[in-house]
């Protein structure tokens, strides 16, 4: 098998065959100190904790991973909070930087001895409708060849692999939003023991953590934001005004990273062209709003991964013809928690006034009723995603 990015979805695909004994190469084509300092998700379901622990990739992450019960909503000066776990079946989330993970599973597979190559250049796939589909790509100086059983894409919304399916295949369909999130870690204890997502006036805030010494917090702002605007103390201002509460302080701390994310919503069907299978952010994208993004690519790979040792095991190709539809079904529901929870939470236009006391509403509602409450839960936890 070839596999085309080391991201998590790449990385757990690698792991998940190792177990299997099939044999993966992984090309990356950017370095390892790149990929293990890339700053993204920070929530874990339950389900794809399970599946890591299962299969020996959740040791750190079970022994440093924070389990949270319930999540906070913030909106006219008051917060309310969402017991996750009471009620959606007892489920619970995890705090784990997507990082942590990363780091981990790149650990493992070069302890396992299993190929993994960085910085590799020209990444191309060819023949992806034959039954020895290649990769070729520029290594250590050299043009190289890789013939294949199959190909996994899993190099991320800006890859190769996606754009290399002809065009007239894929059906596409996306949603950008007229803004984005300015995220920062800070080494400051979080303040609030829970996430707080916030609904304010002056755009959304979210309140998040990595360890019980850092805090990860973020600020709606523009798509192209420019961070040159954004000294420290004007983003600890904006997140003062946004999170603040009577009664409550925001500890600040010194920033030590900041960045600008835009938000899209993105889907490709089918995930499959021949021989080539998407998985992850190859296939699609969501506002981080519903912290759905990470658990989608892994649970991809689960899916991707059975339906191979099926496949290499018993020829049958049940597994991979479904793999799609199955995915899709998952990756639909969490693209509309995902939309649903950023149209809730984000002021798109400072003017409508409508769409404001549409927000207030759904909000009031979501803490007045259990059932508006268990609607939220179950998807956040990732209950109706399985
Ligand atoms: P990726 O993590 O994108 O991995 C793809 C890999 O492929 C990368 O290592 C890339 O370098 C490599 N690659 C790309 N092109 C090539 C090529 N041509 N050849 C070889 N390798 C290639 N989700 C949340 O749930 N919460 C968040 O807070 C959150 N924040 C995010 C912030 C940012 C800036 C981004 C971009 C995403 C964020 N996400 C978040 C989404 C989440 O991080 C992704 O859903 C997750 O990383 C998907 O994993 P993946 O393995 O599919 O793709
Ligand atoms: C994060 O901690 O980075 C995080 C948490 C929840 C989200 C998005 C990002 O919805």
């Amino acid at each position: 098998m070839g596999v085309v990015g080391a991201g998590p979805a790449g990385l757990l695909l690698g792991h998940l065959l190792h177990r299997e004994g099939i044999d993966t190469v992984i090309l990356e084509d950017r370095s390892r100190e790149h990929v293990e300092a890339r700053i993204r998700a920070g929530v874990i379901e339950q389900g794809v904790v399970d599946l890591l622990v299962a299969t020996g990739a959740g040791q750190r992450l079970r022994a440093e991973g924070l389990v949270h019960h319930g999540i906070e909503l913030q909106f006219a000066g008051e917060r309310h909070r969402i017991a996750l776990s009471d009620l959606a079946r007892g489920r619970t989330i995890l705090i784990y930087g997507q990082t942590e993970l990363v780091k981990d599973l790149i650990a493992l597979r070069l302890d396992d001895g299993l190929p993994l190559h960085f910085e590799v250049e020209d990444v191309s796939v060819h023949d992806v409708e034959s039954e020895r589909p290649r990769i070729r790509y520029r290594h250590d100086g050299r043009d190289q060849e890789l013939e294949c059983d199959a190909i996994a894409g899993c190099d991320g919304f800006h890859g190769i692999c996606r754009p290399s399916i002809p065009h007239g295949v894929l059906s596409e369909f996306s949603r950008e939003y007229p803004f984005g999130w300015l995220g920062i870690l800070a080494a400051v204890a979080p303040s609030n023991d829970e996430l707080v997502y916030a609904h304010h006036e002056r755009g959304f805030a979210l309140l998040s953590l990595r360890s019980p010494e850092l805090s990860r917090l973020y600020v709606q702002c523009r798509p192209d934001e420019d961070l040159a605007e954004w000294p420290d103390n004007r983003i600890w201002e904006e997140l003062q005004i946004r999170l603040g509460l009577e009664g409550w302080t925001l500890a600040e701390g010194r920033i030590l990273e900041k960045g600008v994310t835009g938000m899209r919503s993105y889907v490709c069907e089918p995930m499959r062209h021949g021989r080539l299978f998407l998985a992850g952010d190859a296939a699609h994208i969501v506002p981080p709003t519903g912290a759905k993004g990470l658990n989608l690519a892994l649970r991809d790979v689960r899916v991707l991964a059975e339906a191979l040792v099926d496949w290499y095991r018993s020829g049958t190709t049940t597994g991979l013809d479904g793999y799609s539809e199955t995915c899709l079904r998952r990756v639909w529901r969490a693209e509309h928690f995902s939309w649903w929870m950023t149209q809730m939470l984000h002021r798109a236009d400072r003017d409508d006034a409508f769409g404001l006391k549409l927000q207030l509403s759904q909000l009031a509602y979501i803490t007045r009723s259990e059932a508006a409450a268990t609607s939220l839960a179950e998807n956040y936890v990732g209950l109706e995603l399985v």
